[in-house]
């Protein structure tokens, strides 16, 4: 089944199993209903896909018509899966689907309560994205980013609503990872960490709460781990298949270390480790060579077909 890009504005079914509220400023208690995502990517459809399932009627935009329809067609494509494998009944997929829409404006998130930024990993990508955001935002509008590696507080401060600003980090794929990392800047407000935790547990996920350092908590000991695979793979300590082998047979991992980097993408590990190297300066923290040439190359791991494994 694919979703046709629904006009963002027209009215959604109305599915929402719960609806939750926190006191926003002058102990108003204001209610998360419509959502907004920003990015339909890997991860920000995974997020729409997630917060339409939670019942939150959500608009996600997109730079332009084709990157959003393959978004939607991704959302599409993982809810019939869903359905083949017996894990999403027919009625929730369609719930889910009715509760999506997609734009390419801004102007049409200006009804969300809540936005998830999940665009991607560029500064200046991040803050012309606020900055097209903000004049539409409703004042009570809580913005959280998705970012996996770059500090919360600095992309508070491009905003003009730094105390209604955190980190909202999911894992891929979205709708089957359960953890969500909630990360408060030095600005953000306490109402606004605790909605944004609310928010993901409303989402079904397990939240924790991570530090506005780099990395926060997950990628702060997973990134180490896969650079140090690299570099083990580089001196020769074995093959590419032993090494994944040893790590899901022997210790129960899901995945090796280098089908996870593929998983992943080679580009957003390398960026993520320049990232705590240019902060921290901890070797563990270096990017080894040969991931930046694999970089380079531009194999990517799955997304580009191929990286330590092929995939064509
Ligand atoms: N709809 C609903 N549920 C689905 C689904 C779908 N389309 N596809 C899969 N699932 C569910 C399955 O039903 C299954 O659930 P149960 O355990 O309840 O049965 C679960 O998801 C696992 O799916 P599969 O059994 O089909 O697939 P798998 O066993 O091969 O697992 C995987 C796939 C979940 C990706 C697993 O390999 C895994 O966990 N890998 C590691 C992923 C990981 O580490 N992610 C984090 C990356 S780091 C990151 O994201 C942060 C960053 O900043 C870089």
């Amino acid at each position: 089944m694919s979703i046709a890009m629904r006009e963002a504005g027209a009215a959604a079914p109305a599915s929402r199993d719960f609806v939750f509220s926190w006191l926003g400023e002058g102990d108003m208690a204001t209610a998360i209903e419509t959502v907004g995502v920003l990015g339909c990517g890997l991860m920000g459809s995974g997020i729409a896909q997630v917060c339409a399932t939670a019942g939150y009627r959500t608009i996600v935009r997109e730079v332009d018509a084709v990157l959003l329809e393959q978004g939607l067609a991704r959302i599409g494509t993982f809810l019939d899966a869903g359905v083949a494998k017996g894990k999403v009944a027919v009625e929730g997929r369609d719930r889910t689907l009715a509760n999506l829409s997609g734009t390419t404006s801004f102007d049409a998130l200006g009804e969300c309560d809540l936005v998830v930024e999940a665009i991607t990993e560029n500064l200046e990508a991040k803050r012309a994205t606020y900055a097209g955001l903000e004049p539409v935002m409703k004042d009570h509008t809580i913005l959280l980013s998705n970012t996996s590696s770059l500090c919360i507080t600095e992309l508070a401060a491009a905003t003009r609503r730094p105390d209604r600003f955190g980190g909202l980090h999911f894992f891929n794929p979205v709708p089957v990872m359960k953890l969500v990392e909630v990360i408060r800047g030095l600005a953000t407000s306490d109402a606004t960490y605790q909605a944004a935790f609310a928010f993901a547990q409303s989402l079904g996920k397990e939240p924790i709460t991570a530090p506005d350092r780099p990395g926060f908590i997950v990628n702060r000991l997973l990134v180490p781990y896969l650079l140090d695979a690299v570099r083990a793979y580089e001196r020769g300590l074995g093959s590419l298949e032993d090494i994944d082998k040893g790590l899901t047979l022997g210790c129960g991992y899901p995945m090796g270390p280098f089908t996870l980097l593929d998983f992943v993408g080679l580009d957003t590990v390398y960026s993520i480790a320049n990232i705590m190297w240019e902060e921290l300066r901890e070797p563990a923290f270096a990017p080894p060579p040969l991931l930046k040439r694999m970089v380079l190359a531009g194999h990517l791991g799955r997304k580009s077909g191929r990286g330590f494994y092929s995939y064509l």
